[in-house]
């Protein structure tokens, strides 16, 4: 049909520069090569290769199945239950703290959105402060709401090392009411976590600036354990009056696909959060509603039973064994890799180009970001030798 009109239509779109881990995904799945090896995206393979179900969940879903008698919505929050239990394993001490409300959400990346959406609506001036790199979806959910960001240099490619003197400076001449948006644990992408004496410093310039922390911990158990890798968010809502925490149980529980993860609010009184909790769950109306039942109701009868509970302890140990024994495989193969071994969670980061990473591609059938990032535990293990002398070509 002709048409005269001159407004902007659907087909005047401009093209959008998306984020490459999704699409590195359906790249990896179309390669026929058999012996490839997909170290893009961040889930977890077993020594064979495969992600499987973790056993307890497995067992939850059947018994939900046996004894679910209804899907009837269960309202804005979700599964009430459910982030009280995550609080246990999360909040630690603060765990039951008045001031402190949680509510489930689809998956991590929900709650971050919801925690960028409540802070536009209190402080549409605030500057979201991020160290780079950081994963990549940040930047879009950040900018998304309406809210600035404030890159600042966080680590160090080349020399394999966090840039903490550049991250303590761009906090200290942050804003009052500025937004410090941090990684709980196992930094995506570099591995690169803080150290507790870091942590501390951080933790002092957060409260000196007036500065409102937003913890993303999506890998907790997956560096040195649940209460270590918790510590330094610990640490925050030690110190801090107002504090946003967006968690993930697609990792720790392997429920990737399912959405499962939480946002906690902390405010200075039960009044206020209670407050900001009404806002949250008016902008979760808008957006989706309610959360999706299934994966955090398996989660939840994991945490309500004992005995799955300690099984799921149990295969979480077995994975951060997996990463830590896979971490010095690596890092034994090339002084220039050493870093790996010292390194937390699923992803490190390799001082290479992007024509390096198409190279490993093209080459030797190795997927991973155009950053550098791979994924530590994307590799079976009769992979990790070829892996490692495909990198250590590489660098030389
Ligand atoms: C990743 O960084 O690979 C994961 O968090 C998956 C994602 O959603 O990007």
């Amino acid at each position: 049909m002709l048409t005269t009109s001159s407004h902007p239509r659907l087909s005047d779109l401009e093209d959008i520069k998306s984020d490459s881990l999704l699409a590195l995904i359906a790249l990896a799945n179309s390669d026929p090569r058999e012996d490839k090896i997909d170290v893009g995206v961040g889930v977890y393979k077993d020594g064979t290769g495969a992600t499987p179900i973790l056993r307890a969940v497995k067992v939850a879903e059947k018994l939900l199945w046996e004894r679910q008698e209804s899907k009837s919505y269960l309202g804005g929050r979700g599964d009430v239950e459910f982030p009280k239990l995550i609080g246990q394993f999360l909040l630690g001490p603060h765990a039951g703290d008045p001031r402190i409300d949680g509510l489930q959400t689809p998956g991590g990346c929900g709650a971050l959105s919801l925690a960028f959406k409540l802070i536009n609506a209190a402080n549409p001036q605030a500057r979201v402060l991020v160290g780079v790199p950081t994963w990549p979806n940040h930047e879009p959910i950040v900018t998304g709401v309406g809210l600035e960001l404030h890159a600042y240099p966080y680590y160090d490619r080349e020399a394999r090392s966090i840039r903490f003197d550049a991250m303590m400076k761009a906090l200290s001449s942050a804003r009052a009411g500025d937004i410090a948006l941090l990684h709980g644990c196992c930094h995506n992408p570099t591995g690169a976590d803080l150290s507790a004496a870091q942590w501390a410093e951080v933790t002092r310039v957060v409260v000196e600036r007036n500065l409102l922390p937003v913890v993303d911990i999506a890998y907790q158990g997956l560096g040195d354990g649940l209460d270590e890798d918790a510590a330094g968010l610990r640490r925050i809502l030690d110190a801090c009056d107002e504090v946003l925490v967006a968690q993930s149980c697609d990792k720790n529980f392997g429920v990737y696909r399912d959405r499962v993860g939480t946002l906690f609010i902390k405010t200075a009184s039960a009044e206020s959060t209670a407050r900001a909790m009404a806002h949250v769950l008016q902008i979760a109306r808008e957006m989706w509603s309610m959360p999706p039942d299934h994966g955090a109701a398996a989660v939840r009868v994991v945490l309500q039973d004992p005995a799955l509970k300690a099984d799921w302890l149990a295969e979480l140990g077995e994975m951060r064994a997996r990463i830590k024994r896979i971490r010095s495989a690596i890092s034994a193969a090339h002084p220039g890799l050493a870093y790996i071994g010292e390194q937390k969670g699923m992803f490190s980061m390799l001082p290479i180009s992007r024509d390096q990473v198409l190279k490993l591609r093209e080459d030797h059938g190795i997927y991973m970001a155009d950053s550098g990032r791979f994924n530590v535990l994307g590799m079976a293990d009769d992979a990790v030798d070829r892996f490692t002398q495909a990198i250590v070509a590489v660098i030389g």
